[in-house]
């Protein structure tokens, strides 16, 4: 087991905790590389439909660890940025839906981390922003590309420009979370979602996050093309099958992920 990333199954889910709690959780090299190889062992586990991602104690990830970045020389910086973007884009990629459970404090690398994730439920206490212009850099992790995607350019410029950090029910309603709820519900939430998710078919799912991740950031009709061929690929598969007969035999669909 890691000494900042745990993960534990109950399933066909997992959930990764990022648990370095004298830091609020930030990410140093341990925890990126932590966090890295949780994901790259749940990949090799093809029972896992979902998985929820969510830090220990009152922070979600207060960020990058700014005493590890501080002393860096500008390459030394670029290669820490990539090595975050390539772990991040890890999960953005990863075959099954990703839930990010903000328990708190999602600040810098630790809402891109958020960002990086499928969906994004927070607790009534937790915090966003990008305050990296405060300490005189930008978001390194990924931040003015996703968050931007995801609330649009201009709250997205606002946010980065003034470093402000925001509640979750401001981030709620820039959609940036997709749900807020009380601090002790909210991860039995999470649970909820990721044991629904895990009930569906696995390919249809994992093509339905590959379409939109794909076809939202090049043209329409690019987009359209890939879910036209990811829609002719599922009808090779037996869960389809097994998914419209069991509508017509009125009974649930026992999905084998085949
Ligand atoms: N890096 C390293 N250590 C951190 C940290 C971070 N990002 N955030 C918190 N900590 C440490 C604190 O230094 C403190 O350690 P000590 O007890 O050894 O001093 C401990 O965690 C507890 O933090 P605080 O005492 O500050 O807790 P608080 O409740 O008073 O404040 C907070 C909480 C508002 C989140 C505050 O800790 C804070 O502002 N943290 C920094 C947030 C930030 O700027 N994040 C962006 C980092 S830059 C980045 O992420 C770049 C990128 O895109 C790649």
């Amino acid at each position: 087991m890691d000494e900042f990333v745990k993960t534990h199954f109950e399933g066909a889910v997992a959930q990764v905790t990022i648990d370095r709690q004298e830091a609020l959780n930030a990410l140093n090299d341990q925890v990126l590389a932590g966090l890295e190889g949780a994901f790259l062992t749940l990949g090799r586990h093809p029972e896992v439909r979902a998985v929820i991602l969510t830090g220990s104690g009152k922070a979600f990830v207060a960020g990058a660890d700014i005493k590890a970045m501080a002393g860096m020389t500008p390459v030394e910086a670029q290669a820490f940025s990539q090595r975050g973007q390539r772990i991040f884009n890890l999960l953005e990629d990863f075959k099954t839906p990703v839930i990010a459970a903000v328990n708190g404090f999602a600040l810098g690398g630790g809402l891109e981390l958020a960002m990086a994730c499928d969906i994004r439920i927070a607790s009534e206490t937790a915090k966003a922003g990008l305050p990296e212009v405060g300490l005189g850099v930008v978001p390194g992790f990924g931040g003015t590309q996703r968050l931007a995607r995801i609330i649009g350019r201009s709250s997205a410029k606002y946010l980065l420009f003034t470093g402000e950090i925001i509640t979750a029910a401001r981030a709620l309603e820039l959609r940036l979370f997709n749900e807020v709820h009380p601090a002790d519900t909210m991860l039995g939430r999470c649970w909820d979602i990721a044991r629904a998710i895990a009930t569906r078919a696995p390919l249809a799912v994992s093509y339905c996050k590959k379409a939109v991740n794909v076809g939202t950031d090049g043209p329409l009709s690019h987009g359209l093309a890939f879910e036209a061929e990811l829609f002719s690929q599922t009808f090779a598969s037996a869960d389809q099958k097994e998914g419209m007969q069991a509508f017509f035999e009125k009974r649930p669909a026992q999905f084998t992920g085949r």
